[in-house]
């Protein structure tokens, strides 16, 4: 990937990388120790969160790749979605 795609952003209070990342690039992040996934063209790397899912080893169903439509079921009935901003690093490669 490119570096100088990436910028520093203030994101909920931290200042964090910004990426743009392609599938590829993503796909190699597709472990329990490293895993990120893709939820609406946006990355979240969700790896410290991975140990205290609620829904345990569901979250790494699509590991590496696109999450949506799991995200997206009926079991998460809203507390999900402001949570998963604290994990977004980036977004798809247009
Ligand atoms: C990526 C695909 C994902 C799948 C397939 C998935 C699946 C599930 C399942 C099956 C449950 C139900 C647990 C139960 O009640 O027995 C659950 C609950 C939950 N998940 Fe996920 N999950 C995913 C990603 C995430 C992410 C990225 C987050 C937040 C960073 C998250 C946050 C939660 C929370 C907070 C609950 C408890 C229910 C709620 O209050 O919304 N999940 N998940």
């Amino acid at each position: 990937m490119n570096p100088f795609m990436n910028k520093v952003v203030m994101l909920n209070g931290f200042f964090k990388v910004y990426g743009v990342y392609s599938k590829a690039e993503i796909a190699l992040h597709d472990k329990r120790t490293d895993c990120w996934i893709i939820v609406k063209n946006r990355i979240f790397d969700v790896t410290s969160y991975v140990e205290e899912h609620p829904g345990g080893d569901a979250i790494l169903t699509n590991a590496g790749s696109d999450s949506t439509e799991g995200f997206y079921g009926p079991q998460h009935p809203g507390g999900a979605f402001q949570l998963i901003e604290d994990y977004c690093i980036g977004e798809l490669e247009k």
